[in-house]
């Protein structure tokens, strides 16, 4: 078993579509080990990306994931961190495959509907950053 760190973003939260993602987290067959919503401050954004703080969509990248609230989650499968990169689809959804949730729910590369850890050092630090000292729910 593996955990994985996602996120479900402002614009997906906002267009009430939480539920259904929710929903096919569990159909995949991900356990659900800790969740919870949270309105992000921007510096807190700012520590969360900071491998992309050279970057030029750093600001506005950090300014929308501070603009409301978002639900960050501790997800469990057998190869999670690759299965919920997998479900999410390519990082612009208009070169996402269909049936992925950034194709679904997504609007634009940066209006993405979900993040989630790219490798296990990844999700080691997004994990301890938006759960730290949680004991995970079994
Ligand atoms: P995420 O998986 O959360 O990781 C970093 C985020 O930066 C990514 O999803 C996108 O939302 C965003 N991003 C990546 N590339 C660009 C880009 N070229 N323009 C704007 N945002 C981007």
């Amino acid at each position: 078993m593996e955990l994985t760190f996602a996120i479900i973003k402002p614009d997906a939260v906002k267009s009430r579509d939480t539920g259904r993602i929710l929903q096919r987290i569990e159909d995949e067959g991900f356990q659900i080990r800790a969740m919870r919503m949270r309105h992000i401050s921007q510096s807190e954004a700012e520590g969360f990306y900071a491998v992309h703080h050279e970057r030029p969509f750093f600001a506005s990248l950090t300014a929308f994931m501070s603009s409301g609230p978002c639900v960050v989650l501790a997800l469990e499968a057998p190869d999670a961190i690759r299965k919920w990169r997998t479900l999410m689809g390519a990082t612009d959804p208009a070169k996402a495959d269909a049936g992925t949730l950034r194709k679904e729910f997504g609007a634009s590369i940066e209006n993405n509907a979900t993040h989630g850890s790219d490798a296990p050092d990844t999700a080691a630090f997004e994990l301890g950053y938006f759960f730290p000292g949680i004991e995970l729910a079994r």
